[in-house]
């Protein structure tokens, strides 16, 4: 069986949440608007998946808006917010090192006459409150930072931003802990924000499913147009199913951080200490406040696609980044943000780890990586660093 360390572009669905959700894909199939028996039913799965959700990540089930999964739920947060804030302002505030969800949304945003500032960050990733209180203005109406980064695992310091963002009136401020939800004592209450997006699939639930977590008393335009769903806040009939599964999954997560976290932590660290150990790479991201299960990396003068591709062929999958990056041949804009030129942030890669990584898979990806880091070095060097093959070749 191959090994899987790329839990941070999607995991496995665990056993519990597909039992919670067959009966929904079977004969609990009806559609939760439909007054019948069979509607009812299913309305009461959906309803029940929007207490158990909303209880594990220490929500009201009324905040809680489904959605087709982390992408559209930082689509409706962002431009929700931002056409809701339009009379008061056009300003909206984010940082360099978003994921491309929230990035390239931003940039549509632009078309229509919306001013968009990227924070920049440190060299470890992580952004300073006080730039981010210094881009607000009395115009600025939204503020979106990621929990943690999906690339290079650095968390922000989401609740000192929280503190500076409300300290003026009538900004909301969206969070993506589409990555960090799963890998941090997540509890919405104490984040200090007003939006935030999740999805499942990133903590063992299916993909395809998500939710925002609206605020009590946030105003948002819905975005999607169509039926009343979802209290008038996301038009089309339920993926009740992912509901029931997201919420199955987040729940068993939320019993099981405790033991969880430390776990996989020391499983990474063991993991970056092989790793770093080969000479051939340097640490990406920042050493403490960073997610647990992501181990991330520059190649000295390598190749990440190389490396990435040589280790497929002995069974260990990572990443050279953002799993939607892939294929690209655009080197990551969170490492150039960092200050990392593109010819080296080209020796990107990702290894991240889930609570079904074993410590014998580490013991052989402890093995495997520097060997493999070795041979790719000997074999196809970037010439010099000034930019060789592309990734992937
Ligand atoms: C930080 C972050 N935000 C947003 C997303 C997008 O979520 P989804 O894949 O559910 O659309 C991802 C995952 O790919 C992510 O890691």
């Amino acid at each position: 069986m191959p090994i899987y360390l790329d839990h941070a572009a999607t995991t496995p669905v665990r056993p519990e949440v597909l039992e919670a959700m067959l009966p929904l894909l079977g004969s609990l199939f009806g559609n939760p608007s439909s007054a019948h028996v069979f509607g009812r039913a299913a309305r009461e799965a959906l309803d029940e998946a929007h207490e158990r959700l909303a209880r594990a990540v220490g929500a009201d089930a009324r905040e809680l808006v489904f959605t087709s999964g982390g992408t559209e739920a930082t689509n409706l947060a962002l431009k929700g917010a931002a056409w809701a804030g339009r009379p008061k302002g056009h300003r909206l505030v984010a940082t360099a090192v978003e994921h491309h969800a929230t990035g390239h949304t931003l940039r549509y945003l632009e078309k229509f006459g919306f001013e968009v500032v990227a924070v920049g960050v440190d060299r470890y990733g992580r952004v300073d409150p006080d730039d981010i209180e210094r881009a607000l203005t009395d115009r600025t109406t939204v503020v979106s930072v990621i929990l943690g980064n999906n690339e290079v695992g650095t968390m922000q310091p989401v609740a000192e931003i929280a503190e500076r963002v409300h300290a003026r009136r009538g900004i909301l401020f969206h969070v993506d802990a589409v990555q960090a939800a799963p890998w941090t004592e997540f509890d919405l209450g104490a984040l200090g924000a007003d939006l935030v997006s999740l999805a499942a699939h990133k903590v063992e639930g299916p993909k395809g499913v998500g939710a925002l977590w609206i605020r009590h008393g946030t105003h948002l335009l819905a975005q999607q147009h169509g039926g009343g769903q979802e209290r008038h806040r996301r038009a089309g009939t339920e993926n009740v199913a992912g509901a029931v599964g997201m919420a199955r999954a987040f729940e068993l997560r939320a019993a099981e951080r405790a033991e969880l976290l430390p776990r996989v932590r020391a499983q990474r660290d063991r993991l970056t200490a092989a790793v770093l150990a080969s000479g051939l790479v340097e640490a990406t991201g920042h050493p403490v406040e960073r997610l647990p299960h992501i181990a991330s990396f520059l190649a000295r003068g390598i190749e990440g696609g190389s490396v990435a591709l040589a280790l497929d062929l002995e069974g260990i999958a990572i990443s050279t980044g953002s799993a939607c990056a892939t294929g690209s041949t655009e080197v990551s804009h969170v490492l150039t943000a960092m200050g990392y030129p593109e010819d080296e942030a080209r020796g990107q890669l990702r290894l991240s780890l889930g609570r079904t990584t074993t410590d014998a898979e580490v013991d052989e990806a402890c093995r495997v990586v520097p060997e493999v880091l070795a041979r790719v070095a000997e074999g196809s060097p970037i010439a010099g660093a000034a930019g060789g093959p592309g990734a992937g070749a």
